[in-house]
C-alpha cells in the first residue's frame, strides 16, 4: 500500500513524527477531526503492508486486515457449518411430521395452538390429579382455549341446522383443511346481530384461560361474519353426532356402567367449571353455568358427555361485588330453576350461591338419567323432570307453585334403591336438590361420590363405601 505524501509537509495538519523506519508503527495523534492513527516508512515499496499497533496497556498488536480476513473465515466456519446442519435437520423433522399427521383444526384448538399459526408440536404441562384423568391435565401453560387472532375467517361450509336455542341456531358444518382438501365436522353456533351480548358472553367464557376440559364442549374459535347490513356472530366448536342428552335419553336406555360413566363425566365438567383451579393446579376463574339441563349437555360417546351453551354463564371473578351481580337473579330455564331462584332470594353477596343453583339443576339431570337406567328395574318412557306435573314449557309461576310452595321434587321409587350403587346415587341426588342451598353438596363432593359408586361395583368396594359413610367422611 502506498500513499504519495511528502513527509515534511503536514497531513491533516499533523507532521509525521517518524518515517525513517522499515516498519509502519502506528501512532495516535490529535488531529482537527479527533484522534488519528498515522505512520510512515521508507525502506521497501510496500513497507506499510503491515500496520503495527502497539497497545499501551498490554502491548498486543493487530495485523493488517488482509491477514485478519482468512483468520476470521477459518474460525467462523465450524459454527456456521453446525448452524446449517441443525437448521437442515430441523426442517427435515418438521416436514416429516407434517406429512405423517394431517393437521386437524380441533386437535390444534385442543392443543391450544393459535389457529393462524400452522406449527405442530407444543409443550404442555401434564400433571395428574386425584379427581381428574391425566388427559384432563393436558393444558397449555399459556391459554386453555384457542382464539383465532387472525382476521381471516375459517374455510367453513354450513351443512344443516341441528339445533335452535333462545339466542342462536346451531349448524353442523364442514371445516376444510386447506392443504389436503380433507375436512372435519364442526358445530357452528350462529347468533343474529341482536344477540351480540350473548355471543360475547359465551365467547368470553370459552376463551377464558384454563376452561378446557374433556367434559366441556371443545371451543375452536369465534368469528364476526357478514356485512354491516347483515352481521352474524359465530362460535365454532367440536361437533358431536349423538346430539344432546335429552334427545339421547328419549331414544336410549343406559346400563349401570354407562350411567356411572356419563353422569360422572357431567359431574366432572360441572366440578371443573366451579373450581378455582385446573386439574394441573393452575388458578382459574370459577364459572357458574346457570342453565344446566339435559338439552345443554352433549353426548360424546356412550360413556362421556360435555357441557355446552354458556350463553348466560357467569364468571365468578373474586374482584366482582354484589352490585355487579345485581341483574343476575332469575335466569335459566324455569323447569330447572332452584327454589331460591324461583323465589328471587339468591344471596348475591356469596358467589357460592351461583354454584348451589347449578347443583340443584344437576340433580334433576342425574334423576333424568337414573330414570332411564336398566338397573332401576322397569324403565318407563322418557320424561323431563316434573314432566307429569307441569306442561311442556312451564313458566316461573308454575314452577314456583310446584317446587317452592309444594316442595315438589321428581319421584324416586324405593325399587330404584335395590341396586347398591343406585342407592348411593339416589341419596346424592336428594342432597343436591335440597331446599336449603347451603345444605346441598358441592359438585366436587358429587364427583367424589361417583368414585365411591364405582367402588360399589365390587364387593370390597361396597364395604369401603359403608365404612366411609359410617365414619361421617361424606
Ligand atoms: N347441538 C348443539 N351443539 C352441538 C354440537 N357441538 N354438536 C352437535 N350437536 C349440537
Amino acid at each position: 500500500m502506498s500513499l504519495c505524501h511528502h513527509p515534511h509537509l503536514p497531513l491533516e495538519n499533523i507532521l509525521l513524527p517518524s518515517y525513517n523506519t522499515a516498519r509502519c508503527v502506528m501512532q495516535a495523534m490529535s488531529a482537527d477531526s479527533g484522534l488519528l492513527y498515522i505512520c510512515g516508512c521508507v525502506e521497501e515499496q510496500e513497507c506499510n503492508d503491515k500496520l503495527i499497533f502497539y497497545n499501551q496497556s498490554n502491548g498486543y498488536s493487530l495485523l493488517h486486515s488482509r491477514e485478519a480476513v482468512p483468520v476470521a473465515a477459518i474460525s467462523l466456519l465450524p459454527p456456521l457449518l453446525l448452524a446449517l446442519t441443525v437448521t437442515g435437520l430441523f426442517y427435515l423433522y418438521r416436514t416429516h411430521r407434517l406429512r405423517k399427521r394431517p393437521e386437524s383444526w380441533l386437535e390444534r384448538a385442543a392443543h391450544n395452538v393459535p389457529l393462524q399459526s400452522r406449527r405442530p408440536g407444543h409443550d404442555f404441562c401434564r400433571l395428574s390429579s386425584s379427581l381428574m384423568s391425566a388427559s384432563q391435565c393436558n393444558i397449555s401453560t399459556a391459554r386453555a382455549n384457542s382464539i383465532n387472532h387472525n382476521t381471516e375467517l375459517l374455510p367453513i361450509e354450513l351443512d344443516h341446522r341441528v339445533g335452535k336455542g333462545r339466542f342462536a341456531e346451531v349448524w353442523r358444518a364442514k371445516l376444510k383443511h386447506t392443504e389436503s382438501g380433507h375436512y372435519e365436522m364442526v358445530a357452528v353456533k350462529i347468533f343474529p346481530a341482536q344477540e351480540y351480548s350473548s355471543w360475547k358472553n359465551e365467547s368470553g367464557v370459552f376463551t377464558d384461560a384454563n376452561l378446557k376440559h374433556d367434559n366441556v364442549l371443545q371451543f375452536i374459535t369465534m368469528e364476526e361474519r357478514g356485512s354491516c347490513l347483515h352481521k352474524e356472530y359465530w362460535i365454532i366448536t367440536a361437533y358431536h353426532a349423538r346430539g344432546n342428552l335429552k334427545d339421547y335419553l328419549s331414544r336410549h336406555l343406559l346400563s349401570w356402567t354407562s350411567l356411572l360413566d356419563m353422569a360422572g363425566s357431567i359431574v366432572s365438567g360441572v366440578a371443573h367449571l366451579h373450581s378455582d383451579y385446573t386439574p394441573c393446579g393452575a388458578p382459574k376463574v370459577a364459572i357458574a353455568h346457570r342453565d344446566i339441563k339435559s338439552s345443554n349437555i352433549l353426548v360424546k360417546s356412550d360413556s362421556e358427555c360435555a357441557l355446552c351453551d354458556f350463553g348466560i354463564a357467569l364468571r365468578l371473578d373474586p374482584a366482582l361485588t354484589a352490585d355487579d351481580f345485581a341483574n343476575s337473579g332469575q335466569v335459566g330455564t324455569a323447569r330447572y330453576m332452584a327454589p331460591e331462584v324461583l323465589e328471587s332470594r339468591v344471596n348475591l353477596e356469596d358467589m357460592e350461591s351461583f354454584k348451589q343453583m347449578d347443583v340443584y339443576s344437576l340433580a334433576l339431570v342425574l334423576w333424568e338419567m337414573v330414570s332411564r337406567c336398566e338397573a332401576i328395574g322397569e324403565v318407563r318412557n322418557y320424561e323431563l323432570p316434573f314432566g307429569s306435573m307441569v306442561r311442556e314449557r312451564p313458566c316461573v309461576e308454575t314452577m314456583r307453585d310446584v317446587v317452592l310452595h309444594g316442595r315438589g321434587r321428581p319421584d324416586i321409587p324405593d325399587s330404584w334403591r335395590r341396586h347398591p350403587g343406585l342407592d348411593i346415587l339416589c341419596d346424592t341426588i336428594i342432597e343436591c336438590w335440597d331446599h336449603d342451598p347451603e345444605a346441598r353438596l358441592t359438585a366436587h363432593c358429587v364427583a367424589e361420590r361417583f368414585i365411591i359408586m364405582r367402588q360399589t361395583d365390587c364387593e370390597d368396594g361396597s364395604r369401603n363405601t359403608n365404612s366411609l359413610f359410617n365414619s361421617g367422611q361424606y
